[in-house]
């Protein structure tokens, strides 16, 4: 079964076996029935790099549905299946002028596999909104409610890449929005600046949404026309300290502070400026306006992405002594 129209990169490979599943009692049921087999498990395939085949029985969470589950006066809390495309849901929160995922417009993939990294952008991520998941264990077929405090979020981080990690599907999430007095976030720079294009001063969600809609589509390639999975790597965290001296040799070199001991430094900075920016070999290449995403023209394999993904690493720990590690999942 090829898996080419199920991972935005559309890396051609195979799966041994493969299955989609639209409800609860049908996952549970091909979990016992697979219960001795390697699964795979496959939700958007917005964040991962087949480098091989899948020698496994690959699992599609289809599960499809979102609800308001209650409200008051200020806030609702709405609940959407894992399969839910997570732009879609975001438009319909939009659409009922809830406030909230309003900066996370038009990020790729599905609602389910959103917390597994605590997808961010432009200011805000999905910890800023999160109640609570559900989550089926995949060796006993029990549902498991994960709340906030329990998922130990952190940047792209949270409990399902780590602790628990491949123990869980996660088959739904609960946000909860702002129904008034919404939290409009605009200090991410490009917003501010997409908007005065625009003469708008006091942005409505909804105004807020096609600004951020505007600036990825002027940045970072559409996964249907180029194969893509956003950002390949994660922005390095550094102390202060070491980056101190590196911004020495380096003055130019962009940053933000994070906290009192740590300063985050973009890597598409660190890329372009390694020249790579734009840069094509055989299939697979950088994108010319976002050096963070690796791109597959057509038939790049999976194994030369990451051969390109490994160059830049290593280019990069030479010129400036930084490692910067993948943010998607290589398989
Ligand atoms: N930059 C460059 N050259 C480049 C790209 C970026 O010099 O080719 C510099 C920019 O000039 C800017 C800084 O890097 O000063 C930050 O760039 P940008 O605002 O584009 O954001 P980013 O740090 O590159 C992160 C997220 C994106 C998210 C944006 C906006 C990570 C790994 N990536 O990118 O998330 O959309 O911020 O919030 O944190 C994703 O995760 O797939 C993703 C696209």
């Amino acid at each position: 079964f090829s898996l080419k129209n199920y991972n935005t990169f559309g890396i051609e490979a195979k799966a041994k076996q493969f299955v989609a599943v639209h409800s609860i009692s049908e996952l549970k049921t091909i979990l016992k029935q697979h219960a001795n087999d390697t699964k795979f498990i496959l939700g958007g395939g917005s964040n991962m790099l087949l480098t091989k085949n899948i020698d496994a029985l690959v699992i599609h969470i289809d599960l499809k549905g979102k609800k308001i589950i209650k409200e008051d006066t200020d806030f609702v809390w709405v609940e959407s299946q894992a399969g839910e495309n997570w732009h879609e849901f975001v438009l319909w929160t939009l659409d009922n002028d809830f406030g909230g995922l309003e900066n996370m417009s038009l990020i790729p993939g599905n609602v389910g596999t959103t917390p597994v990294q605590n997808i961010g952008a432009y200011g805000t991520e999905i910890k800023d909104t999160f109640v609570s998941c559900e989550a089926l264990k995949i060796s006993n077929q029990e549902l498991k409610t994960f709340y906030l405090q329990d998922c130990h979020f952190g940047y792209r981080e949270s409990i399902f890449k780590n602790e628990v990690k491949n123990q869980y599907i996660i088959t739904s999430v609960v946000f909860k929005l702002t129904k008034q007095n919404h939290k409009i976030n605009i200090s991410y720079g490009d917003i501010v600046s997409e908007l005065a294009k625009n003469h708008i001063i006091n942005p409505t969600l909804k105004e807020v949404s096609n600004a951020v809609i505007a600036i990825r589509k002027s940045k970072l390639p559409d996964p249907k026309e180029l194969g893509n999975s956003g950002s390949f790597f994660k922005n390095p965290i550094l102390l202060k300290t070491d980056f101190e001296k590196i911004h020495q040799q380096f003055p130019e070199m962009k940053y933000f502070e994070i906290s009192e001991t740590e300063v985050k430094v973009p890597a598409g900075w660190l890329i372009e400026q390694a020249g790579f920016k734009g840069k094509r070999f055989g299939d697979a290449g950088i994108h010319k306006n976002q050096a963070l995403v690796l791109v597959n023209y057509g038939n790049a394999t999976g194994q030369e992405i990451l051969d390109i993904s490994k160059n830049i690493q290593e280019t990069i720990f030479q010129k400036f002594g930084i490692h910067i590690e993948a943010e998607v999942n290589v398989i």
